[in-house]
C-alpha cells in the first residue's frame, strides 16, 4: 500500500522544501516510485529545486483544482539514478497562473484528496510526498489528514520551538498516526546534542534526525539538486539514513 509523508512546520523556511525533494530524489534511487506534491501554492519551491526554473505549459496542481486538466498531467517525470525507480514532481502553479483564480474563486478542496488518491492510482506510487506552506491552511490541513507519517521539522530557536505545542494539537486533531521530528539548520557552534534536546523539550518526543546548517545547501547553483550535486555530503547521508524511520515496513 502506498505511503502519503506530509512536511509541516508552524514557520516558514525551516528547510521542508529541501528536505522533501532530496527525500524524494533519494527514495527513488533506492527504488521506490516516489511522487512529490508541491501543495505550496503561495510560494512554490519544488520544480526551482528540481531545476525547472520556469514552468511553460507544464501542467501543475493550481490547473487540476481549477479543472484544467487531470491530476495526473501535472506530474512531471524526474530522471533517476541508474537502478532507481520513478520519480514523479507535480508542481504547484506556473508563475502567477491559477493562483488568481484559486484566490478569486476558492476550490473544492475534496479534489486535493481525491488528486492524491488518483496520483497513487496512476503512477502505481510507493509514496506520495507532500510539500506545504508554513503553518495551517487548507492545502496542509488537507494533506496532513491524509497523511500516514507527519515530518515535522524545524529549527532550534525560541521562536520555532514556540510552535510546538499548536503543532502537536494540529497533528493529534488531524489524527496523523506517525511523526517524524526533523530538526534542521543546526548553527555552527551549537552542538547537536543541544539542539536535540531544546526540540524534543519543546516537542515531547524523539528527533528522528539532527541536521546541520550546511553552506553548500544553503547556496547551491544551478540547476541541479542538492543529492545530485553533493551525493557524497554529510547532509545526504543523513537524508538518506532517515528514510527507514519515515517509511512504515509494516
Ligand atoms: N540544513 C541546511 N543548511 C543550510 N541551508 C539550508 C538547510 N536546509 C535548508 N536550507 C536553506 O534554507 C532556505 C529555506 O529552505 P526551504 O525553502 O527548503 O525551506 P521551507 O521550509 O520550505 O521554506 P518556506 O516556508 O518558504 O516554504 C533555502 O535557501 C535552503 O537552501
Ligand atoms: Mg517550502
Amino acid at each position: 500500500m502506498a505511503q502519503i509523508i506530509a512536511m509541516h512546520s508552524h514557520r516558514g523556511g525551516t528547510g521542508r522544501s529541501s528536505i522533501a525533494a532530496n527525500l524524494a530524489r533519494l527514495m527513488a534511487d533506492e527504488g521506490h516510485r516516489v511522487a512529490l506534491v508541491d501543495t505550496d501554492i503561495q510560494s512554490p519551491a519544488a520544480h526551482v529545486l528540481f531545476g525547472m526554473t520556469e514552468l511553460r505549459g507544464e501542467r501543475t496542481l493550481a490547473d487540476y483544482l481549477i479543472g484544467q486538466c487531470e491530476v495526473e498531467d501535472a506530474a512531471a517525470a524526474v530522471p533517476v539514478a541508474p537502478g532507481g525507480a520513478e520519480l514523479f514532481l507535480v508542481p504547484a502553479r506556473a508563475e502567477a497562473s491559477g493562483i488568481h483564480e484559486i484566490i478569486a474563486q476558492g476550490y473544492d478542496v475534496g479534489l486535493l484528496r481525491e488528486g492524491f488518491d488518483r496520483l497513487i492510482e496512476a503512477l502505481r506510487l510507493d509514496v506520495l510526498l507532500l510539500d506545504t506552506h508554513a503553518g495551517i491552511n487548507n492545502e496542509t490541513v488537507t494533506s496532513v489528514a491524509s497523511a500516514q507519517t507527519l515530518v515535522v521539522v524545524t529549527r532550534s530557536c525560541r521562536l520555532d520551538l514556540a510552535g510546538a505545542g499548536e503543532t502537536i494539537e494540529f497533528a493529534n486533531h488531524l489524527g496523523c498516526p506517525r511523526r517524524a521530528l526533523v530538526v534542521n539548520m543546526v548553527p555552527p557552534g551549537v552542538p547537536g546534542e543541544a539542539a536535540r534536546a531544546r526540540a524534543e523539550a519543546a516537542y515531547g518526543s524523539t528527533a528522528r534526525a539532527v541536521l546541520p546548517y550546511a553552506p553548500e545547501l544553503a547556496c547551491v547553483a544551478g540547476d541541479r539538486l542538492f543529492a545530485d550535486a553533493h551525493p557524497d555530503h554529510p547532509l545526504v547521508e543523513r537524508f538518506r539514513s532517515v528514510i527507514p524511520a519515515l517509511l512504515d515496513k509494516d
